[in-house]
């Protein structure tokens, strides 16, 4: 039987920084004991395929924090809650989470992310030929920070300029998402500064928002102002909210996949060169990085109801038996554990992307299916396909460097060698 000492064991595994560069094997123990409970913490941890996959496509899982038990006493104790307005669409339920999505989804049609591609081809050919001059190449500053920033920054309209300061905001706001309150019941280092960050970003937006509203361009900021569907209009805060999950969400993420794509080919050679030969092979190495190193580590439910998970999925029969979780109960689904189940691929913890069907459910599932995904694929296919090509026999330098974050789990830095 596993105790709550135990539990909380292997939970400090995932968030302690040493295992950052391979948490897989901390992964694969958690989700061997089958799912977690922690009752006093309210919280449930699935790490199989099923599971996970059950609970993100369950009508009665929810996104909104504030349902959660923890929540409800500490609004029932006097503590304020959301001092920073409402949160992004990524945290709402409906009928506020289905106004918002279908308001922003416009501009994410094929049409709006595939006119982008001219701009994407131009960044990335620009910033290796910065690199072939320089002689030397650090994968996260070169290419995979710099390249989705500057595409969120012309799809929402913040000026260019601004993006160092944007930047470190949203990189202190992206370790904001690691489960530590909930697992650990205290605040992690650096809580104020996040705090502040998040001020910070809020105040900057609305300076944008006002600059917008006296002279509209073609961006997002000014769509966001004028969309209006059936006489609904987005507040000023859910402009703000929504900008900042754009800037977040678009930013941290697919950095991650680009260098986490180029980590794992260079760690497997010849995928390097198949894929410097042949640039149709760059999907399957997407999806197949997106499952074997995904960039969201983990994402979070709350029971809107009691639910019970197991049983079947997906048509599928889970042999770990049924789990019921009580209504305001937080459940954490391990992603990146459910991507390596023996049940859900042969051979899961090769990476291998010519595998015969690569699953995941690294871009979510169900009614919170991320937005930016025909973006992120764009962005990584124009990435990698040139890498590849133009430097064929990159090596790589030494070990990459992991920033603290979990959920958001990405590295700091990866030196190669262009030999
Ligand atoms: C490789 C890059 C990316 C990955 C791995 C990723 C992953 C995810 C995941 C897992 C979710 C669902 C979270 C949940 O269910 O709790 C999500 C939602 C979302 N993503 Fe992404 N994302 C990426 C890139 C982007 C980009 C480029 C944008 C936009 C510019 C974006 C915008 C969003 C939005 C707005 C949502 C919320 C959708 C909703 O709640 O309805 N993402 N993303």
């Amino acid at each position: 039987m596993t105790t709550t000492a135990d539990t909380q064991a292997l939970l400090g595994q995932l968030l302690d920084p040493s295992n950052r560069a391979d948490p897989y094997p901390a992964y694969a123990q958690i989700r061997t004991r089958g799912p977690l409970l922690l009752p006093e913490a309210h919280l449930t941890v699935f790490s199989s395929f099923t599971e996970c996959d059950e609970v993100l496509r369950h009508p009665s899982s929810a996104s909104d924090r504030m349902k959660s038990t923890l929540a409800q006493r500490a609004v029932a104790n006097g503590e304020v809650e959301r001092p920073l307005g409402p949160p992004g669409f990524l945290f709402l339920d409906p009928p506020d989470h289905t106004r918002l999505r279908r308001l922003v989804s416009k501009a994410f049609v094929p049409k709006v992310v595939k006119a982008l591609e001219p701009d994407i081809i131009a960044m990335v050919d620009e910033m290796l030929d910065r690199v072939a001059r320089a002689g030397h190449f650090d994968v996260i500053a070169d290419l995979a920070h710099p390249l989705p920033v500057a595409v969120i920054c012309r799809l929402l309209g913040v000026p260019i300029e601004d993006e160092p300061k944007f930047s470190r905001a949203s990189a202190l706001l992206a370790q904001g998402l690691d489960p530590f309150i909930t697992t650990t019941g205290g605040l992690p280092d650096g809580f104020d500064e996040r705090m502040a960050a998040a001020v910070w970003l809020r105040d900057y937006v609305h300076g944008l928002i006002d600059e917008r509203r006296i002279e509209p361009r073609e961006d997002l900021i000014s769509g966001l102002i004028a969309a209006e569907e059936d006489g609904d209009q987005l507040t000023e805060d859910e402009i703000v909210a929504t900008c900042n999950l754009l800037l977040i969400a678009g930013h941290e993420t697919t950095v991650n996949l680009i260098a986490n794509a180029i980590l794992a080919m260079l760690r497997h050679p010849a995928q390097w060169t198949a894929l410097a030969a042949d640039p149709s092979r760059v999907s399957a190495v997407i999806e197949e990085t997106m499952r074997y190193d995904p960039p969201v580590q983990l994402v979070g439910r709350i029971a809107g109801e009691d639910m019970t998970i197991g049983g079947t999925a997906g048509g599928e029969r889970s042999d770990r038996g049924i789990v019921t979780v009580a209504k305001g109960d937080t459940m954490m689904l391990l992603l990146a554990a459910a991507h390596r189940d023996p049940a859900s691929a042969d051979r899961p913890d090769e990476f291998d992307p010519d595998r015969e069907t690569i699953r995941h459910l690294g871009f979510g599932k169900g009614p919170h299916f991320c937005l930016g995904a025909p973006l992120a694929r764009l962005e990584a296919s124009v990435a990698l396909s040139a890498v590849t090509a133009r430097f064929p026999k990159t090596r790589l330098a030494g070990e990459p460097v992991y920033k603290p974050n979990l959920t958001l789990r990405g590295m700091d830095s990866l030196a190669v060698d262009l030999v």
